[in-house]
């Protein structure tokens, strides 16, 4: 089954509306604050949004403030209708790998989007399309799911040889993610020619993709934390 329609098939499923705990613990902290207090307006993209703006959220009103322009993408149809019978921002329907706009944006989140794309070429089609939608000095934050830096056999999920990529089963209805490890995503972003402003893997921080546990285990993906500019 195809990616997107992997997503359609969840939303579909599943009328839960949420956003990310952890992108709104990013989106507010101390760190993140303190980058985003350098610009007094913001035109905003939001890279799969899913069914509930990032901007919806109480905790992330310092932010709402200084947004002057909103765009949520994303390529599942059910998730962006639900948005649009709730929300009075903009919205659209498309695969962000073949985004093209004329608008340049000051703000770009990857809310948890890159990630669960898992061609590799892709990933880099992706990231390349978010530095050239941005404006010079706009921000980009990314948290990524990165490979977790354990010994093979301590690793619940099975890795494909040359350790990229990450599977938790072979089964048809699964999503297969492709994760990069720390370094090899660093070295991307920088290729691209984005400049790094912070970049943390918090320790112990773990992705947690299985909805009938909330305990991480070892062989979780770690966490990357990332403010880009396009100076
Ligand atoms: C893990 S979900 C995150 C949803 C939401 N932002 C959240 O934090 O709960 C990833 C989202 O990205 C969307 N997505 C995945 N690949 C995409 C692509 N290439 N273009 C646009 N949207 C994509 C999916 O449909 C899904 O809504």
């Amino acid at each position: 089954m195809q990616k997107k329609d992997l997503f359609e098939k969840a939303y579909s499923e599943s009328g839960e509306v949420s956003f990310s705990k952890s992108l709104i613990q990013f989106l507010s902290s101390d760190v993140s604050g303190r980058f985003l207090s350098e610009i007094s307006s913001f035109s905003c993209l939001e890279i799969g949004v899913g069914q509930k703006s990032l901007l919806d959220s109480p905790k992330l009103d310092f932010l709402n403030k200084k947004v002057s322009s909103y765009l949520g993408v994303d390529f599942s149809s059910v998730a962006i209708e639900r948005l649009r019978k709730q929300s009075n921002l903009s919205f659209q329907v498309v695969d962000f790998c073949e985004f093209k706009s004329e608008d340049r944006f000051n703000l770009i989140i990857d809310a948890h989007c890159m990630h669960t794309i898992a061609d590799h070429d892709l990933k880099i089609k992706f990231l390349q399309n978010v530095f050239d939608h941005l404006e010079p000095e706009g921000f980009f934050f990314l948290e990524s799911m990165i490979l977790p830096n354990l010994p093979t056999d301590l690793i619940e999920y099975r890795y494909e040889g040359d350790g990229k990529y990450y599977y938790k089963d072979d089964k048809d209805d699964r999503v297969v993610l492709s994760l990069f490890k720390a370094r090899e995503l660093e070295d991307i972003l920088l290729s691209i020619g984005f400049q790094i402003f912070y970049l943390s893997c918090p320790i112990g921080l773990k992705f947690v993709a299985e909805p009938f546990r909330d305990y991480p285990l070892e062989g979780d993906p770690d966490v990357m934390r990332v403010i880009l500019r396009k100076m």
